[in-house]
């Protein structure tokens, strides 16, 4: 029996520190693929070299091809340019599609019964240019924002009210973007309601920092964008899908009908095991939350349309 095996595409901060997490957990060989050359060579045999320190068995490469990539289970698409301050996400779109059809071309020759995590941003075109280019079905080919959307809420919530993050449950809906939308109904701490240990105004500033906590890191590291967690939260749903753990996950996942929605990858729960998506969970929604999906989903409509993918 083989050892599971992951690649990740774009060796730069989120794919490099993907490799770290995912090759620490022991999930399975790893390849780091970037156009660099060297670079995902040299990351990768450092990290291989901090195999004996911290005691994990597993084999990381690096290469600039796909040839090493051949076999995968899981594929995390991370390549592109990251944001700028100042920057939408909107304006990566044009260069981040080409450079994710290329690569989702070449992993899909070599790796044809993977399962595609894409991360690179605008998250949910870039998914719905991966989905279109691979030619896999929906349950292959999904995105990760919810993870780290719910993740940011979370720890505001825990920070809000000086408790662990771990008791802290939620949800987060949507499109990555400012108008995502999460669940106050739906979030909880211990299993009682943030409604009822958090005060309304308190819990809308909550909301408003996790819509602009992207923002956040970007002013703050002035080059570049948030990696530590969102490669924690990409490679949680790659552990869900190796492991085949049956999560419930928020996912970019590609609709029909779902959520009134269809022919969009959108931000909804998800059971996520070894055949990736394996199930859509609607949740039901105030008349009010109905209308704001409906307005993030518009948002990821143009997008998506802007490209003629
Ligand atoms: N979905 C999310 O929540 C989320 C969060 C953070 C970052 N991101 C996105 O992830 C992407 C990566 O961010 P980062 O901070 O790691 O950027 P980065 O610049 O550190 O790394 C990107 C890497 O991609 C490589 N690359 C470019 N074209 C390539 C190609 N054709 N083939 C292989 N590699 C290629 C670059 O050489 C670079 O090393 C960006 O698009 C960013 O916006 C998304």
């Amino acid at each position: 029996m083989g050892r599971k095996k992951i690649t990740v595409v774009g060796a730069g901060n989120v794919g490099a520190t993907a490799a770290h997490w995912a090759a620490e957990k022991e999930l399975g060989d790893v390849v780091l693929v970037d156009i660099i050359e060297g670079m995902p060579q040299g990351k990768a045999l450092d990290l291989m070299e901090a195999r004996p320190v911290e005691g994990f068995d597993v084999s990381i490469t690096g290469t600039n091809g796909y040839e090493e990539t051949a076999g995968s289970d899981v594929v995390i698409i991370t390549s592109g340019l990251p944001r700028k301050p100042g920057m939408s996400r909107d304006d990566l779109l044009q260069k981040n599609k080409e450079i994710v059809a290329s690569v989702t071309k070449a992993v899909v020759k070599n790796s044809p019964d993977c399962i595609i995590i894409v991360v690179s941003n605008p998250l949910d075109t870039m998914s719905y240019v991966a989905k279109a280019v691979s030619g896999f079905p929906k349950n292959r080919v999904m995105g990760m924002a919810g993870v780290l959307d719910t993740a940011r809420f979370k720890v505001f919530v825990a920070m809000e009210l000086n408790v662990s993050v771990e008791d802290v449950q939620a949800l987060v809906l949507g499109g990555h973007g400012d108008s995502m939308v999460p669940l106050i109904r739906y979030s909880t701490v211990a299993g009682i309601p943030i409604t009822e240990l958090i005060a309304e105004d308190r819990i809308k500033a909550v909301v408003a920092r996790t819509r602009k906590a992207g923002g956040e890191i970007v002013s703050l590291l002035k080059t570049g964008s948030a990696f530590y967690s969102p490669s924690a939260s990409g490679v949680q749903m790659a552990e869900a899908i190796l492991k085949d753990k049956k999560r419930i996950l928020p996912c970019a996942a590609y609709l029909e009908g779902e959520y009134d929605l269809n022919d969009i990858f959108f931000g909804v729960p998800v059971i996520l095991g070894a055949n990736g998506i394996e199930k859509i969970i609607e949740v039901s929604l105030t008349e009010e939350e109905k209308a704001a999906v409906q307005q993030s989903a518009v948002e990821v409509k143009q997008s998506i349309q802007s490209l003629n993918v």
